[in-house]
């Protein structure tokens, strides 16, 4: 597996394939990789014959107060791992490669599905994950475009914007990957103390419990929201939100919704972890 951090070369090497007659897929990721990302690589391996993963902490998608220069740069240790798990590229630009003019003044924005659950704390996070995906999709331009469930609401809108600007890529979201006792892998699970490790996979049983309550005709839906807050809070968790929404519009749901997504975030100790799980009442 080869390494590139510049536009041109990717652009070369992406069309040399195409003139071979492959298919293309992209696992756009921020590095820091772990057992969650590989389940996206063979994904992508399973959907075209040639993957290339991109690492790249993307500055526009973090607030100020939040960890971009904290946040793990272990590019070594990820192209071990991608070579060992047989990606064919590794696609690492710098900031100046991918914002070439310095702070960036044109933004891809997907309006509505960016006001709710994360959205809501984080006004700016995903005009910069859709600026920057665009830009992705342009310079590697794949068939295919692979990313987690995990992130259900960054999902959701780049399928939007990949629909919206009519994008010639296929968007495949793959389940969230989990630790043996229900974590999601998470690059900021590495955050965690031991205790907090221990105390984590409280998320997706909480989740679990709510989903079953809406399967069994529970329909007053902020207040179990109102319930799991609580729980999460006993245990120390700084909670964000919990949200059981409409899996579409990601807008509060109401009882005539069919298609649910119950999203929660929640600080412990320093990492803030998110995770949800669907529920498909027709
Ligand atoms: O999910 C991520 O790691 C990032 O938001 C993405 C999609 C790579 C954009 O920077």
């Amino acid at each position: 597996m080869d390494m590139v951090c510049n536009v041109a070369e990717v652009r070369a090497r992406v069309a040399a394939w195409r003139r071979a007659g492959k298919t293309v897929a992209l696992v756009p990721t921020m590095g820091n990789l772990h057992a969650g990302h590989m389940s996206l690589v063979r994904a992508a391996q399973r959907e075209a014959d040639v993957t290339v993963v991109s690492i790249f902490v993307n500055p526009t998608q973090f607030a100020p107060s939040e960890d971009f220069d904290a946040y793990p740069r272990t590019l070594e240790a990820d192209a071990a791992l991608l070579r060992a798990n047989a990606a064919d590229l590794l696609f690492a630009p710098s900031v100046d490669e991918m914002y070439p003019l310095g702070p960036n003044t044109t933004w891809v924005e997907v309006e509505q599905l960016g006001r709710y659950l994360c959205g809501a704390n984080r006004p700016t996070h995903f005009r910069g994950v859709t600026t920057v995906v665009s830009k992705l999709f342009l310079i590697v331009a794949p068939d295919v475009a692979v990313f987690g469930e995990k992130d259900f609401q960054q999902l959701t809108i780049l399928r939007r914007m990949t629909a919206e600007l009519r994008f010639p890529i296929r968007i495949v979201g793959v389940p969230t990957w989990r630790e043996a006792d229900g974590l999601a892998f998470s690059s900021r699970n590495g955050y965690l103390t031991e205790a907090e490790r221990e105390r984590a996979p409280l998320i997706q049983q909480q989740l679990q419990q709510l989903k079953r309550a809406i399967a069994d005709g529970e329909r007053d839906y902020r207040a179990l929201e109102d319930v799991m807050s609580a729980a999460l809070a006993a245990q120390g968790f700084k909670v964000d939100y919990v949200s059981v929404a409409d899996a579409e519009t990601l807008a509060p749901a109401t009882s005539e919704d069919r298609k649910l997504v119950i999203a929660a975030a929640a600080y412990l100790g320093k990492p803030r972890l998110i995770d949800n799980v669907t529920l498909d009442l027709t």
